[in-house]
């Protein structure tokens, strides 16, 4: 097959669209002069079949159940990389050699405090605040104290911006915790990992010592490697957007938070393990099969379906080996555990979810695990924005980075009510 245009008839039109191939995954029809050759848009609300960039960071094969950061399969990954080197290969490209990685981690580690006046941003939440919304204001906030890391245009300031967004993102994370649970803030410790050092600001109090387990810095680490990147999401297209006017980079990433806690999306997780507390035991799960079945029920499976994925989200499939692991070492006996994998063999041999293609993805059992380390539920999505905060920042700097990128304006289908002229009060 060759990159022969696309010959496009009818309607009083004949065009050819040229085609684009990329190095692996589905050719692309390139529409940029279809409006100025026809005078029409495309139609294609939610982007089911519109590639909105060229990116060299993630590739997803939704029909084989494929994942790979810069080319490296995310199982291969998961076993035997961790989440500082990933978020060098995904900023940069390829696996650092051991003194770039030496490097990367010692920067990062030293730019994990936050200015001291931050602290007083959190006082003026409430404690029952949900920490995505301390989180979405908090990043947001950020351009307020690192104004010399704002200009797009430099690129040794994106790169500062960077840095600072993947060292500060758990700190922030813990504080939101802890604020919530009126416990004091918790000190960043250079002597600690990356997942180390989170757990200690999640979970050390100053009335005594606090070891890290290093069978849950492991699972942390994994899990974090795992939420990194997926290509264009909502929350990754999102942050692109927000790009595309010159906003600073930590109001793009502040709007990535903000789309990701949907539960359609990152907010999924949480929205999950509500939903097997729901269930509760395996017996009612029928009923709640037949009621994400149920076209009148707006209820769904969370954690099942994917816009991409028509086969298992192998994110899914390192997970639940991961809260196998987890849950055994810890000595958890979790029903919820139970409950999920029952769903997930009940459903995946309903017809419906068959037909439908609908499998566990990469949300269906990282609530059971976080559950089992001690986070609770209203933390799971906050966890997911830590991880991805490295991708969607990949992802910011290939669009700025990109000399054809321009301000992202999507056209419409107008169908409202055609000009008319204005009537005056008394004759309505
Ligand atoms: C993430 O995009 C990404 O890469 C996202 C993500 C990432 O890493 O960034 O992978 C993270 O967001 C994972 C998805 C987490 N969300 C959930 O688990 C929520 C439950 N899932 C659904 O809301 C849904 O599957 C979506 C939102 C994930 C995908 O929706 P789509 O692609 O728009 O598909 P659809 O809604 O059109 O569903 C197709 C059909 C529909 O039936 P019909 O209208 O064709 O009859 O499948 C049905 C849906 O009703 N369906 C489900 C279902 N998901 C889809 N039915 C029951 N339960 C479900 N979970």
């Amino acid at each position: 097959m060759s990159n022969d245009p696309l010959k496009l008839t009818g309607n009083g039109h004949e065009v050819d669209l040229p085609v684009m191939e990329g190095s692996v995954g589905p050719k692309v029809i390139d529409i940029r002069k279809l409006y100025a050759q026809t005078d029409m848009f495309t139609f294609d609300p939610g982007f089911t079949s519109t590639a909105s960039c060229e990116s060299k960071i993630t590739y997803i094969d939704g029909e084989k159940g494929e994942l790979q950061y810069r080319g490296y399969p995310i199982e291969q990954l998961a076993a035997d990389s961790d989440f500082m080197e990933v978020c060098y290969l995904l900023l940069f490209g390829e696996l650092p050699t051991k003194a770039e990685k030496e490097k990367f981690v010692w920067d990062i580690t030293h730019h994990t405090m936050l200015h001291e006046q931050l602290h007083r941003f959190f006082s003026g939440f409430r404690r029952d605040a949900h920490p995505m919304a301390i989180m979405v204001g908090v990043v947001g906030a950020l351009a307020a104290f690192y104004h010399d890391s704002t200009e797009i245009n430099d690129p040794h300031q994106r790169m500062v911006a960077s840095y600072r967004l993947i060292a500060k993102i758990p700190t922030i994370a813990a504080m939101a915790y802890k604020y919530s649970v009126g416990q004091p803030f918790v000190y960043p410790s250079n002597d600690l990992s990356y997942a180390g050092n989170f757990l200690n600001m999640m979970f050390s109090v100053p009335s005594e010592d606090y070891k890290v387990n290093p069978i849950l810095e492991e699972a942390m680490d994994l899990i974090f490697i795992l939420h990194a990147d997926h290509e264009q999401n909502a929350s990754t297209s999102t942050v692109r957007l927000a790009g595309s006017s010159g906003a600073n980079p930590f109001a793009c990433i502040a709007a990535g938070i903000a789309c990701l806690w949907g539960p359609a999306h990152g907010g999924a997780n949480e929205a999950c393990l509500n939903m097997l507390g729901e269930i509760g035991t395996v017996d009612r799960i029928p009923e709640f099969v037949a009621r994400a079945k149920d076209k009148s029920d707006p209820f769904r499976l969370m954690g099942f379906g994917h816009r991409v994925y028509k086969n298992f989200d192998p994110r899914a499939t390192v997970m639940r080996d991961t809260a196998h692991k987890v849950l055994k070492e810890l000595g958890v006996d979790d029903p919820l555990f139970d409950v999920a994998m029952e769903l997930e063999k009940i459903a995946l041999e309903d017809p419906y979810f068959i037909e439908k293609k609908l499998y566990p993805n990469v949300d269906f059992y990282s609530g059971v695990i976080l559950k089992a380390m001690g986070f609770p539920t209203e933390m799971f999505t906050v966890l997911f924005a830590l991880a991805r905060t490295s991708g969607w920042i990949a992802q910011w700097n290939e669009m700025i980075e990109d000399p054809t990128q321009k301000i992202g304006r999507p056209r419409q289908l107008f169908t409202g009510t055609p000009k008319r002229d204005y009537v005056e009060l008394d004759e309505r």
